[in-house]
């Protein structure tokens, strides 16, 4: 897929730039300073911004020490404030309340509509009333598994008005993967839909969530209360039982009133499940004042967002992504932007460009995955649009190739807009490595540098950070207000996972390059977790998933690069003794994935092996895996440490036999 970066290429600040929130190097170099070696006071002052209902004693206290005791981090301690209240009342106070917020546009391009600040504010508060009639108060967890309607940001901002914790489920999971974060969150209440369509197919998530709920029961959690929204036009098939109840019967007599529960700058806001390398997903958890602060300021200065501005953000609310820029960062800075239901090739693969000039939308942020996809179609289907509102173009996910950047920026972009490459992660909160769009010229496929206030370090596998260009770990040595807090319930492990390796760095876990003129370029996942279409997926989940079958002994599963999807999954199988590999048993195994993950995580392909290669503790060597899997045998390095070697000889035997 990906030619080799050429890191000395560069495209210079769009014309359009010049006025932009931060428009020189030194202005940048200046903030930045300012961030590192005042974090307080450059905060602070953003902070301040905001509505506080008691302002915070201390700006920040921290450890990122394991070495030293507990990691800890607190922002603006002792500060009172309300996430909801900061997204939408200030501005109704500011006069802005007949602004649009939000414009959604359907699965069908003719369903579309759009509400005002006002007018989501009463809705929120109708919202935040009939979660309170329900028990849902301060401190609960409200589960979420919603398609991408008004009801998704409406509830996440409700949770946020009552300070309970969203957790948002992304639609596409699997009840298995529903019921799991239910249990391990405890949720008081699950927020679901009746259905809904992507493209012609539809998804019943009410079946899905029904199925969920009793698992997450049989884990030893009952979810005391269901809400279901009507959508679409087949019609919810209720349970009997009380504990489910539809939204439209509460929500009407609802009061647009609904007082703000004033919480700690600490307080968590919400958490949201994200894959490791090792075990069950875990309960990310991002709190209030920071996570506010962080989320205004990238959206501010990476997107340019300026007052008339129409953002898209093609993301989903379940992930991060769409917390930070569908829901958050937008409403904090008082924007306009849209919520699409749809996807990027229904009805047609026109479908991005025709959103963007139907709304005249100012800038634009999409996955590189969706990038390649589009580009395969040539660019008459892009050049038919009037795409001259656009002005940033941000990609988000995974490392985008040089020749997507390019098709991006000449087609799409028409050499006029800043293209934003931007990393970042469910932990970090808001992006971390970034170009800001009119600081310096980008080069296709690097992310540029960091974030104000952000201490990003390669280090090298003694932990030492190496200076000037070099490859390395990427790992930050100091808190910027976005960073997650904990682990929902596990404390240990946010610190065994994140703070182990070095100790006094958070790390990233992926790999990084500093090039010789500064720039830094991602190279990739360093531990056990893929990437596909951007999704993060866990080798474990997979792993655990086939496992369940009962005709396999164990596995192993590695991303392989896809043209298309950036990578996409590739799973070795030993086989029980009396079980064959055929047809049928593949079709079971990527149906059990499936089943347990959900549909995103199916392998494309499923090779049998005779034994997997381990080093002598057991750990399977990937490393070696990726090679057979790509025929790359040449080059399998060091097998020396691995318990039997005889299986690599296998391996390589078996994959010339194609299947
Ligand atoms: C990868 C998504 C290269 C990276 C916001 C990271 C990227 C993981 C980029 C986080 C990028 C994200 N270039 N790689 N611009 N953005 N990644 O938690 O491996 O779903 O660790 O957050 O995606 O994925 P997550």
């Amino acid at each position: 897929m990906a030619t080799r970066p050429n890191k000395s290429l560069t495209y210079p600040v769009p014309a359009a730039m010049a006025k932009a929130h931060c428009n020189s190097v030194e202005q940048y170099d200046e903030m930045m300073k300012e961030s590192l070696e005042n974090p307080g006071k450059f905060w602070g002052g953003i902070a301040s911004e905001f509505k506080w209902n008691k302002k915070w004693d201390t700006d920040l206290s921290y450890n990122f020490h394991r070495s030293k005791g507990k990691v800890e981090i607190k922002w603006f301690e002792g500060g009172e404030t309300n996430v909801c209240y900061n997204a939408i009342d200030r501005h109704i106070e500011a006069g802005k309340g007949d602004k649009i917020a939000f414009y959604w546009e359907g699965n069908e391009p003719t369903a579309d509509g759009s509400m005002t600040y006002q007018q989501l504010h009463d809705r929120v508060c109708q919202m935040s009333n009939v979660l309170k009639s329900c028990g849902v108060t301060k401190g609960k967890v409200v589960a979420l598994y919603m398609p991408m309607i008004l009801e998704l940001p409406i509830a996440m901002l409700a949770c946020a008005r009552v300070g309970a914790l969203h957790t948002v489920i992304f639609g596409g999971f699997s009840s298995k993967s529903l019921s799991d974060r239910m249990f391990d969150a405890k949720a008081d209440l699950l927020i679901t839909a009746s259905g809904v369509y992507r493209g012609k197919k539809f998804i019943d998530l009410l079946a899905i969530s029904k199925e969920g709920v009793e698992m997450t029961a049989e884990l030893g959690h009952e979810v005391p209360n269901v809400c279901v929204v009507q959508w679409t036009d087949v019609k919810a098939d209720m349970p009997e039982q009380d504990s489910y109840w539809l939204l439209e019967d509460k929500i009407a007599s609802a009061s647009t009133e609904c007082e703000v529960e004033w919480v700690d700058a600490e307080h968590p806001l919400f958490l949201l499940y994200t894959s490791g390398s090792t075990g069950t997903p875990k309960g990310v958890v991002h709190t209030t004042g920071g996570y506010m602060v962080y989320a205004y300021t990238t959206f501010k200065y990476v997107f340019d967002y300026q007052e008339n501005d129409v953002f898209w953000c093609t993301a989903d609310c379940g992930w991060i992504t769409g917390h930070s820029y569908i829901t958050y960062g937008p409403l904090f800075a008082g924007s306009t932007s849209i919520v699409f239901e749809g996807i990027p090739t229904y009805p047609d693969v026109g479908r991005f460009w025709e959103v963007c000039e139907k709304y005249k939308v100012t800038q634009f942020y999409t996955a590189p995955t969706a990038i390649r996809a589009l580009k395969r179609y040539g660019d008459e289907a892009v050049l038919k649009y009037d795409l001259s509102s656009l002005r940033v173009l941000g990609s988000v996910g995974e490392p985008i190739n040089p020749e997507a950047w390019e098709w991006y920026y000449r087609v799409v972009g028409q050499e006029k807009c800043a293209i934003v490459d931007t990393y970042w992660q469910t932990e970090t909160g808001g992006h971390v490595l970034t170009p800001l769009p009119g600081v310096k010229p980008t080069k296709p496929g690097s992310c540029s540098g960091p974030f104000f206030g952000v201490d990003m370090n390669i280090l090298d596998n003694e932990g030492k950070a190496v200076e000037g260009p070099g490859e390395g770990f990427l790992a930050i040595s100091r808190p910027w207000p976005g960073m997650m807090r904990t682990v929902f319930n596990n404390h240990e492990r946010f610190e065994a996972t994140y703070f182990s390796q070095f100790d006094g760095f958070y790390c990233t876990g992926d790999g990084g390059i500093r090039d010789e003129d500064g720039y830094m370029w991602i190279t990739g996942r360093v531990d056990d977790v893929m990437c596909i279409s951007g999704h993060r997926i866990g080798t474990a989940e997979v792993e655990a998933a086939m496992g369940k079958h009962e005709g396999i002994a164990e596995s192993a599963a590695i991303q392989i690069p896809h043209d298309i999807k950036g990578n996409s999954i590739y799973t070795f199988v030993v086989l029980r003794p009396g079980y064959e590999m055929t047809k049928e048993l593949k079709k079971e195994l990527v149906q059990i994935v499936r089943a347990e993950v959900g549909a995103f995580a199916a392998p494309d392909k499923i090779k049998e092996a005779e034994g997997l290669p381990k080093t002598r503790s057991g750990k399977i060597m990937r490393r070696i895996l990726r090679k057979i899997a790509t025929k790359d045998f040449d080059t399998l390095g060091d097998t020396s440490t691995l318990a039997d070697s005889s299986v690599v000889d296998q391996l390589i035997k078996n994959a010339n036999i194609e299947d």
